[in-house]
């Protein structure tokens, strides 16, 4: 209900400017706004919103809580357009100030949702002109209509060539693709980085130790398979960490290739290639659209980083290697920690990569990407890798005022023993396993409940239905926790027909996709769309729950797209889902007196079109039968 709560923030806003026109100029020539503070009400008994600013103002203007709320409410009731949105506020305790909409500004609401193929989730765009601030700062020359289309980067997936794709990738896909939707679906253009990993020591290991065991690779193209060579990089690493001369020739080898050898160049392409095709076979499997940006992409631009460094002073030399200082961070003994952007042997790493990349991607275009925000989402062990990074360009003068650098952390992948996910024999998982034993388990699932209902159904729809579920519940089970925090990777508890899950979710989407067309076919047409919208009817307490808690999904996406936590889209969903169980279970619809069916049905039809956005925006597809 953004559009709602826009209007009585505004309603507010003049109620305050009215009642106290002095402490408003106060604060206004001070520089500051004094702030009604709506919020949404935090239990339903309170009604739809509160204003809880009345408790700080009175501590302002030295008079009684309640005597400030009484007053803001005089204004309130005397304002047509509040009074058309609202009924009169209650004041409760010391001054909290509650609103409950009319029931005719729920239904309008309705009404327009369920004409709205957006469900009430405004462009980003249009909501910067419709806000006097935003409008403000479109009018504002040359940046104006550029910020409100601003680019935003998503950097996620990015895994490292000739190693294995782990669950941290995985996790890492999952939730940046779900928030490139969402800031997509807000109207931003987003672009879906992959930083993979194709620049580092790991070549020059590799590339020295398959000259020796297996130097076809080098040259021919899938002369060995991923498998082999994600062996060999073992081995490599191996020799690396136990055998000085190969430390020593790997790191040449890694010179050689940044310095463009074109011996090294061609073998490392082939690698490219090769682990390149397979991590596109686990995008294509999941629905994932990533455009590769390498590490190496920001190669010929290193130089430029360590220049600016200087000519800004920040950096510094330590025994032998180029660093800035940290601030406000130190290490053991209380010593500042620096951020190593180049090595003593004039190599580059990861980090000094990662302040090329920062610098091109808020540079404005030709030059770079132009972007607004540029978001990360890799495990929280990073965290302090990134907080470095962003320090140093933020110094360097890099990020322009207004733009957003935020890194999206998340927690480890654990089995259900709470360690580190494994296979049986003690390996890591990889992917492709994974995904096609939540596949394989989500088939074994249907076959026996189909089995159950004496259901027959042809192989193409088995198929199709247990690839889609058993992917989603990968999807979802990630999505559904706190990114924050560790989760445990459970197949039975993910593939389950019940409690927060893709399947139960899938499940309603079907279900009351069903009720609304079922009741469209009694209604005698199978389209209802247009007439659903007049003159709705509503009743039952049980309808208003299901109107409210429709009404909200606008704020939730505006929630995700802000702190970037899909988790609070996928409560919003299943809370959707249970709300909307207890109306069906108490409420007739079908079988209701013409007038208040048609009203349910609607509620029927915009919950299962809430459900199925919701869920594309999750990354998963909703299916019609299951
Ligand atoms: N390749 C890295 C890894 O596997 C993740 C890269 C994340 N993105 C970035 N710009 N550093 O851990």
């Amino acid at each position: 209900m953004l559009s709602v709560s826009h209007s009585l923030a505004r309603c507010l806003q003049e109620a305050l400017e009215l009642a106290f026109p002095e402490a408003v100029a106060v604060a206004r020539s001070a520089g500051t706004e004094l702030d009604p503070q709506l919020a949404p009400a935090s239990k339903p008994e309170f009604g739809d919103f509160q204003a809880n600013g009345a408790l700080a103002l009175a501590k302002l203007l030295k008079q009684s809580p309640r005597a400030v709320a009484t007053a803001l409410v005089d204004r309130l009731v005397a304002d047509p357009a509040f009074m058309a949105l609202a009924l009169p506020p209650q004041i409760a305790g010391p001054g909290f100030i509650n609103l409950t909409l009319r029931p005719q500004a729920l239904v309008a609401e309705v009404t327009s949702r369920l004409a709205d193929p957006r469900l009430g989730v405004p462009l980003a765009e249009a909501a910067a002109v419709a806000g006097g601030c935003g409008s403000a700062a479109l009018s504002q020359a040359d940046g104006g209509l550029a910020m409100a289309s601003a680019l935003v980067i998503v950097d996620f997936s990015s895994p490292n060539i000739a190693k294995e794709m782990h669950v941290g990738h995985l996790r890492s896909t999952i939730i940046g693709d779900c928030l490139a939707r969402v800031l997509a679906f807000r109207g931003h253009p987003v672009l879906r980085l992959n930083h993979v990993g194709d620049w580092g020591t790991q070549f020059g290991m590799l590339i020295t130790h398959l000259k020796q065991v297996a130097p076809e690779a080098l040259t021919t193209a899938d002369a060995v398979d991923l498998g082999d060579l994600v062996a060999f990089y073992r081995q490599a690493k191996q020799r690396f960490d136990d055998d000085e001369v190969f430390q020593t020739t790997a790191r040449e080898e890694v010179v050689k290739l940044q310095a463009g050898d074109p011996v090294s160049r061609r073998a490392w392409q082939l690698l490219c290639d090769q682990s390149r095709r397979e991590f596109q076979l686990i995008y294509d499997r999941l629905g994932i659209d990533l455009q590769e940006r390498g590490e190496s992409f920001y190669n010929p631009y290193l130089p430029a980083v360590v220049a600016d460094l200087e000519a800004t002073g920040l950096l510094v030399t330590d025994e032998g290697a180029r660093c800035v200082f940290l601030e406000g961070v130190s290490g053991k003994e209380g010593k500042p920690l620096p951020v190593i952007v180049q090595k003593s042997d004039g190599g580059f790493n990861y980090a000094t990569t990662d302040l090329a990349a920062i610098r091109y991607r808020f540079a404005a275009p030709p030059a770079g990407d132009g972007a607004r925000r540029v978001i990360y989402v890799t495990d929280a062990g990073q965290a302090s890798h990134f907080a470095g990074v962003f320090q140093v360009a933020r110094r360097a003068g890099w990020i322009p005022e207004d733009r957003r650098l935020e890194h999206v952390p998340f927690g480890l992948v654990q089995g259900e023993d709470g360690k580190k996910l494994k296979t049986r024999s003690g390996d890591t998982v990889r992917l492709k396993d994974l995904l096609d034993e939540a596949v394989e388990r989500s088939e074994a699932d249907l076959r026996r409940r189909l089995a159950e209902e004496g259901r027959q159904e042809d192989e193409a729809f088995i198929r199709h239905v247990a690839t889609t579920v058993g992917l989603a519940a990968v999807k979802y089970a990630d999505l559904t926790q706190n990114r924050t925090t560790n989760y445990q990777f459970s197949f039975d508890r993910m593939l389950a027909l019940q409690g927060n899950t893709a399947p139960y979710l899938l499940y309603a989407v079907v279900r009351i996709a069903g009720i609304a067309r079922k009741g469209g076919e009694l209604e005698g047409g199978g389209d209802q769309d247009g007439a659903a919208g007049v003159g709705l009817q509503f009743s039952e307490p049980q309808e208003w729950a299901l109107v409210r808690h429709l009404l909200g999904f606008d704020a939730v996406i505006g929630e995700v797209e802000e702190e970037l936590l899909p988790n609070r889209l996928c409560t919003y969903l299943f809370e959707l889902s249970q709300v909307f169980n207890r109306f069906y279970d108490q409420v007739p619809v079908l079988k209701a007196p013409a007038e208040a069916r048609a009203s349910r049905l609607a509620l029927c039809r915009l919950t299962a079109d809430t459900l199925k956005l919701g869920l594309t925006l999750l990354g998963i597809p909703t299916l019609e039968r299951m």
